[in-house]
């Protein structure tokens, strides 16, 4: 009896203990925009946010000039693109992401990733880059006319793409490779279901599973089916016309760029020991409080019953990668298919565009 009460009230005083750390964490989580916006030195053209919100909460604005530290290169951006990951960071969902950006506010007020530009300078420690070099790469706060980049996360452009296009390869395309390559461990001869075969990261997988002799199956609406087969896919599921569940063929690996379908009928359609990788999350109207986690568990729920692997993938940026997709643009074997090109001024209704979850390939930004 004595030992049933000192549970309870150990139980009692932990949660409670619980939910007032998370209130003050919650009430003490702050972004850092005024300090962005005050600091003093150089200036620069910024998009700031300072709360969680749709795109009207971005603000173009100068802010402090970041400074090269030993192992950084200054790079200034010349064209950047949007991912579904800009709004997720800009709205903060789903809410669990919050645990890790900041409770109540943004930690960081910038935004952005992708990028294209040229190095204006070099910390005294850089090998690998010189002023004047065209490069790309990934680094949060993109959505800027500069950033401070450490050397492993920059390869040089290839000559015969504009930034924009370079300020559209880092997210998706390296989705795009490693998910294949790495968590699908996608081989020769093999069939392979893109689901989402149209947008940024589809576009890069259907032609890189040409350039490792696989077999695509690709799955979009009826106005992209021209792209995507001419971007190389052997069959084209119109999915307003046709359900890919519902077909007899079987698939080696599935990447899945819109999970909207239930594992049991993802599962029916693979190989015995095909592969499933998940790379999307959905839009932002879905999942709010968990986004793909849920369904993340459901996977590893099966892990012992099943022989067909499922996984999720978060893309991590790799300069052998980065290098290795310049040198396929270099020779003219995959392409930066653009669907629309704003002014910098008009980000925040690129990022209204792409939310709405239908962008052929990508969209990107001029930064002038
Ligand atoms: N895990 C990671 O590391 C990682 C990295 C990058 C992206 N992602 C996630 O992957 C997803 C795709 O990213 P993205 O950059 O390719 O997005 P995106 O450029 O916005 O493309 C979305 C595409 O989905 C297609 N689509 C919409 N509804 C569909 C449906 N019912 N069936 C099939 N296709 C449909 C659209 O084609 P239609 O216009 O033809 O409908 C559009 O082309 C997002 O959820 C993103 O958050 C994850």
């Amino acid at each position: 009896m004595k030992i049933k009460r000192i549970f309870k009230w150990t139980f009692l005083i932990i949660f409670v203990a619980l939910i007032l750390l998370f209130e003050f964490a919650y009430w003490t989580s702050k972004s850092n925009c005024d300090e962005l916006v005050g600091a003093a030195g150089d200036r620069m053209k910024a998009y700031v946010r300072c709360d969680y919100g749709v795109a009207d909460t971005l603000k173009l604005t100068e802010i402090a000039k970041p400074v090269s530290k030993d192992n950084q290169v200054l790079v200034r951006v010349r064209g950047t693109s949007i991912n579904p990951y800009d709004w997720h960071m800009m709205r903060g969902t789903p809410y669990l992401m919050r645990l890790g950006v900041g409770l109540r506010k943004p930690a960081s007020a910038q935004l952005g990733v992708d990028f294209g530009g040229t190095v204006e300078a070099v910390g005294k420690n850089v090998t690998q880059f010189k002023p004047g070099d065209e490069v790309f790469g990934g680094r949060e706060g993109a959505f800027a006319e500069y950033v401070c980049v450490a050397e492993k996360n920059l390869a040089l452009k290839p000559a015969n793409i504009s930034f924009e296009q370079a300020g559209s390869i880092q997210i998706a395309a390296h989705t795009a490779l490693q998910g294949l390559r790495n968590k699908g461990n996608i081989q020769p001869g093999q069939k392979v279901l893109i689901n989402g075969a149209s947008g940024g990261v589809g576009t890069f997988a259907v032609q890189l599973r040409k350039i490792m002799g696989a077999e695509v199956t690709g799955v979009c609406s009826g106005r992209n089916v021209e792209m995507v087969k001419s971007l190389g896919a052997d069959n084209v599921i119109d999915y307003t016309k046709e359900d890919f569940a519902r077909r007899p063929e079987r698939y080696d690996l599935i990447l899945d760029n819109v999970p909207n379908h239930p594992l049991s009928e993802i599962r029916n359609i693979l190989t015995p020991t095909g592969r499933y990788v998940m790379i999307g999350g959905g839009g932002p109207d879905e999942g709010k409080w968990i986004g793909p986690f849920g369904r993340v568990i459901h996977m590893i729920l099966l892990k012992p019953v099943s022989k067909q692997p499922l996984t999720m993938m978060m893309a991590e940026t790799n300069q052998n990668d980065m290098k290795y997709l310049a040198s396929l643009m270099e020779q003219d074997k995959l392409k930066v298919v653009i669907d629309k090109t704003y002014k910098f001024a008009d980000l925040p209704a690129a990022i209204s565009y792409v939310e709405q979850g239908h962008a052929r390939g990508k969209v990107a930004i001029t930064v002038d």
